[in-house]
């Protein structure tokens, strides 16, 4: 009886990750091509996914203003967070894990929205529009990671970095 329930509920965990990747990932499997492709973009866009685009989401940060180029010790520090505290539940493709993979996640997400998320978590799952959404689709609550802005600034560097940004 318990283990006919626990199978119902990994069915129901594959069907969603399956619905989850296919809304990530435009029609193609190749992570690199489609990364800065509009058109594939525009296929997949949601209401959701443009409210997450143009929402600087919950929080302290208005305007983070980005360098171009990018700042290789900010990025080189992030990846050194990335690994200690993210590495767990993100991957860096497009593929889910624990949470979204972070490729194109600063297509998907203003900057102030990424700097948001990983600094005000708990307010901005409860009230984000974007945030619930991408809860529903991993089912768990992202922890607090407890960074220091500085560090918050870091993992955005290396996001962007890892987005083929320059
Ligand atoms: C225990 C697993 C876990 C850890 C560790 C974790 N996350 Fe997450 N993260 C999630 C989940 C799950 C989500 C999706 C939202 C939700 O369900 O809370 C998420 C969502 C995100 C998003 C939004 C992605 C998108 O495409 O919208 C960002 C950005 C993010 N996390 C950054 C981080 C950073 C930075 C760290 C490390 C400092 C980190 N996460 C550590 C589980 C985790």
């Amino acid at each position: 009886m318990k283990r006919a329930f626990l199978l119902i509920i990994i069915a129901g965990i594959g069907i969603i990750a399956v619905q989850c990747s296919s809304n990530q990932q435009p029609a193609n499997s190749n992570n690199v091509a489609t990364a800065d492709s509009n058109a594939g973009k525009a296929k997949t866009d949601t209401v959701v996914v443009l409210a997450g685009i143009n929402s600087k989401g919950i929080g302290r940060f208005k305007n983070i203003q980005l360098t171009h180029p990018l700042d290789e010790k900010m990025a080189s520090n992030g990846q050194d967070v990335y690994q200690t505290k993210c590495f767990a539940c993100h991957k860096l493709t497009k593929e889910l894990l624990v949470g979204p993979g972070w490729y194109g996640v600063t297509d998907r997400r203003a900057p102030e929205w990424i700097m948001n998320w990983i600094t005000n978590t708990k307010v901005m799952l409860d009230k984000d529009l974007a945030a619930q959404a991408d809860m529903v689709m991993c089912l768990i609550r992202m922890p607090n990671q407890d960074l220091t802005d500085e560090q918050a600034r870091d993992v955005l560097e290396f996001m962007r970095k890892n987005d083929g940004k320059k």
